[in-house]
Order: structure tokens, then C-alpha cells, then sequence
């Protein structure tokens, strides 16, 4: 084993940064009051509490009532495509990706059992969706339109304001998974011209368990849980007050960061890809421009992406195969497929999200042990190629 750490799996999570794990600290200790309580310890949790999502919304440019804190990412996008399903009351139709996270695509396979109709929406080979796609799958019962903003396995960034545009047109509801994107790119709720999106504290060194959706104020949708009357009845339950807080201080500070996080990141994303390119039989995944700052994903052929990981691993790399969300199960991932890698090539394929903390001589190390990791795992490989 080795003593060195490399983490480049921030696309599965990342480290919760010191300024966050201040911030949330006065929550668990001496203000533990809860925020719907009418005495002063109350109100002092409540104050903190409407000042984070002041924060939150302010860095996505929406209001603050239009901010509703949630468990993460998976519950911010059932709230959304449930909520608007149990609400139109009638079976619909629902136009997504082929690509999306399970967070979204799954409720949509679940929904299909209720009654409603889903188009899944196909890309090229780089991940791209057209936009005028989108408007050709319009029809009459379409509902809501659901597509992620950038691809959590191959990074591609979608053109979300032009779909946003088109669903506006269509005065159909719009929806966005933008859990990889807040917090490394600009986002505006209001130039995206997006109903709903969907962030989580954990993707931007955030706690985890916390995220939030954004519901453009006057549009309506129904609850999923009943209980209290917090996040006005939209998630009922106590509200996870210490997480909230670190959630909007780690926004707030990626956000003011991104002017001068964004290229620096791209520069160590491009090393680390072409570096790879270097050597035999790799090919990049994904777009190769329109691409999250962090996310490097290819595919080495001959030998399985799980071998890789494991032989990383022993040096002290942390990447992944898939979607960390996914993994675990041995079927190729539906995105690789979607772009049109075959089964082999799809299992041989490995993600790098770099992140906060990374630099230089971590994608150095990473480009000096990997040639002899993929060399030695390709001379014992039953898929063929041996040098
Ligand atoms: C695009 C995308 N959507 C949703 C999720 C789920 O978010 P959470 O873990 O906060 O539920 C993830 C997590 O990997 C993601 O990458």
C-alpha cells in the first residue's frame, strides 16, 4: 500500500471544507433550539436558518422563498417530477434524457408504472442533447421536462438555457438536476429559465445528507410527505439546521470562488486527459470542451475499469467506475451505453473528478503510476491485447 492520498472521486463526494464545519458547529452545541419554537433560543435558530437560505438562493439567482431545503439531491428531484405528477392528477407526459442520474431516471421508470408516458431523449456520442429535440417530443400532455445540467460520469454540460427557453415557449415545466453543477459553474435560476433545480451540499465540500430545490415562486405541485407545516408543507420535518448552515457557507464560498477556481481546474483536467491520451488503446468520454471543470472519463481497452480501481487503490488513488451512485452492480452504465460505447469498452472505463485540493503533482502522480497499473493488468487479460 501506499502512503500517498489521492483523492479524485469529488464527483462521488467531497471533503467538507474547515469554513463549513465552523459554521455548523454553534448548531449541534449551544444553538440547538428548533427553528419553528417561539422562544428566544428558537428564534435564534430561526434567524440563522432564513439566513442560509438567503445565502443559498443568492447564489443561484433565485428569492429566498423560492429555496426549499431537502435531504440532497435524490429527494430535491422526486419532489420536483412527483410533486408535478401527483398534481396534474391525470396520467402525462414527461420528456427527459437517456443520461440522467438514477435520481431522475428511475422516478421516471417509476412513474411510467403510474399511468405516465416518458420519452427518453437520446444524445450523441459525446453526451450532447440537442435542444431541438427536446421541442420535437413536445406534445400536448407533456407536463414537465426533466434534463440534468452536466453529466455526473462523463461531465458533458448541457445547453440548458435553450431548453429552458423551449419549455418556456411551450409554457411546459421545467426541471434540473444540477446537483454536478452548482458550485463550479455560474448558475442562474433565472436566465435558465428553469422551474425547478435541484443542488446538494456533499458534490460542492458541503455536509452530506443536505441539498435543496429551488421551486420558482407561482408554480405549483403537491407534497409527497405530510406532517408539519416546515418548508411551507413542501417537506415537512424538522429542519436539519446544522446541515443547512454548512450547506449555504460552502455555496456561498464556491460560488465567490469560481472566477478563479474554474480555469485552474480545467488546466489540471486537461494534463491529467491528455496525459492519459498518451497511452495506448484510451479514448476520452464525454465532450471534449463543454465538459464539467473537473471530470476526466475514459476507457481503456482490454480490461475492466473495477481491476483499475482496485490497482489505484493501492497506490492510494481514489477514482471511480460509473456512477458512484451505481456501483456495486455489474451492468454497464446506461450513460456509456447511451453514448454508444460497447459493453467491453463501457467496462473499461474509468472517472477522475478533480476537485478542491488537487493540483499538479497529483495528476502527476497519477500519470506516473498508471501506465504500469494498465500494462500489467493488459498482459493478464482474457479480452485479447498482450504486448
Ligand atoms: C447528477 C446527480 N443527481 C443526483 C445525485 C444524488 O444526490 P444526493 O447524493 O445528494 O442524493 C447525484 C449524486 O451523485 C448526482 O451526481
Amino acid at each position: 500500500m501506499s502512503n500517498r492520498e489521492v483523492y479524485m472521486d469529488h464527483g462521488a463526494t467531497t471533503p467538507v471544507r474547515e469554513e463549513a464545519v465552523e459554521a455548523m458547529l454553534p448548531f449541534f452545541k449551544e444553538l440547538y433550539g428548533n427553528p419553528s419554537s417561539v422562544h428566544s433560543q428558537g428564534r435564534k435558530v430561526r434567524k440563522a436558518f432564513e439566513n442560509a437560505r438567503e445565502k443559498t438562493a443568492a447564489a443561484i439567482g433565485a428569492n429566498p422563498e423560492e429555496i426549499f431545503f431537502t435531504s440532497g439531491g435524490t429527494e430535491s428531484n422526486n419532489i420536483a417530477l412527483r410533486g408535478a405528477a401527483k398534481r396534474l392528477n391525470k396520467p402525462g407526459h414527461i420528456i427527459t434524457s437517456s443520461i440522467e442520474h438514477h435520481a431522475v431516471f428511475d422516478v421516471c421508470r417509476d412513474l411510467e408504472k403510474e399511468g405516465h408516458r416518458v420519452t427518453y431523449l437520446p444524445v450523441d456520442n459525446m453526451g450532447l442533447l440537442d435542444p431541438s429535440r427536446v421541442e420535437d417530443a413536445i406534445t400536448a400532455e407533456t407536463f414537465i421536462i426533466s434534463i440534468m445540467a452536466a453529466n455526473n460520469e462523463i461531465g458533458t454540460v448541457q445547453p440548458i438555457e435553450e431548453i429552458g427557453k423551449i419549455a418556456a415557449g411551450h409554457k411546459i415545466l421545467f426541471h434540473t438536476d444540477a446537483v454536478q453543477v452548482v458550485g463550479q459553474l455560474p448558475v442562474d435560476v433565472k436566465k435558465m429559465q428553469v422551474d425547478f433545480l435541484s443542488l446538494s451540499g456533499h458534490k460542492f465540500n458541503g455536509p452530506k445528507g443536505v441539498g435543496a430545490l429551488y421551486k420558482r415562486k407561482g408554480v405549483k405541485i403537491d407534497p409527497l410527505y405530510h406532517g408539519g407545516g416546515q418548508e411551507k408543507k413542501l417537506r415537512p420535518g424538522t429542519e436539519n439546521v446544522p446541515g443547512v448552515v454548512g450547506l449555504s457557507r460552502a455555496l456561498e464560498l464556491s460560488v465567490e470562488e469560481i472566477p478563479g477556481k474554474k480555469a485552474a481546474l480545467e488546466a489540471l483536467r486537461d494534463r491529467l486527459i491528455d496525459g492519459l491520451l498518451k497511452i495506448d488503446d484510451v479514448v476520452l468520454n464525454g465532450h471534449p470542451e463543454k465538459r464539467l471543470p473537473g471530470n476526466v472519463n475514459v476507457s481503456f481497452s482490454f480490461i475492466e475499469g473495477e481491476s483499475i480501481l482496485l490497482s489505484l487503490d493501492m497506490h492510494g488513488i481514489a477514482a471511480s467506475s460509473g456512477s458512484a451512485c451505481s456501483s456495486g452492480s455489474l451492468d454497464p452504465s446506461h450513460v456509456l451505453s447511451a453514448i454508444g460505447l460497447d459493453h467491453q469498452t463501457a467496462h473499461g472505463s474509468i472517472r477522475f473528478t478533480l476537485g478542491r485540493g488537487n493540483n499538479e503533482s497529483d495528476v502527476d502522480y497519477v500519470l506516473e503510476k498508471i501506465p504500469s497499473v494498465v500494462e500489467n493488468l493488459r498482459r493478464i487479460s482474457p479480452m485479447g491485447k498482450t504486448k
